[in-house]
């Protein structure tokens, strides 16, 4: 399914915030989303269909680190390339930054975002521990790494 990504604004957030909380056991809450689209490091993107939000994704880039802090589809909108898209939007932005990794935790339990990072080339870099909260749990920590050399350019 292809979608439209684009930033996500103030009107976005009653629905985002409605997803967040149907998907996660520990949402964010609406500070956090106002925060960090104040922030020119953050990007928050919301991925639409004939204007239905089916997804979104918040990240930040700070020198040559970049990290994804949120991403989420749906339970309907699920397994028909979603997040995939959102990534390689956010895979373009992390690459023009010339940033050489994005980082993301995930918990140990949720298998199904697990196999999508895999699928996508992130690989384990570490193992958090009690970094969940409802319920704590561990969290991996996964890796991208991107070719940053100059002589590719
Ligand atoms: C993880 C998540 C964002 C993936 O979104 P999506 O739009 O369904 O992902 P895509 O359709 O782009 O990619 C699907 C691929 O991911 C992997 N995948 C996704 N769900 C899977 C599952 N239940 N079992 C195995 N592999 C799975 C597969 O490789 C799959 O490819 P396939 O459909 O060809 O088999 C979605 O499951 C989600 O929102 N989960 C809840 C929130 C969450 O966990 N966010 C991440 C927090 S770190």
């Amino acid at each position: 399914m292809k979608v439209d990504i684009r930033t996500m604004t103030e009107n976005d957030l009653d629905v985002v915030l409605r997803l967040e909380r149907e998907i996660f056991s520990d949402p964010w809450p609406r500070s956090t989303f106002v925060e960090h689209a104040a922030d020119e490091i953050w990007g928050t993107l919301v991925a639409e269909v004939d204007g239905e939000i089916v997804g979104y994704a918040c990240y930040y880039i700070r020198g040559e680190e970049s990290h994804l802090t949120n991403m989420a589809v749906p339970t309907r909108h699920r397994r028909k390339s979603v997040a995939k898209q959102l990534l390689e939007y956010i895979f373009g932005v992390v690459t023009e930054h010339r940033c050489e990794y994005l980082i993301l935790e995930v918990r140990p339990s949720n298998t199904e975002a697990g196999a999508f990072y895999e699928k996508h080339g992130f690989g384990f870099l570490h193992r958090q521990p009690n970094y969940y909260r409802r319920p704590v749990e561990d969290a991996l920590v996964m890796v991208r790494y991107f070719d940053t050399d100059e002589d590719d350019a």
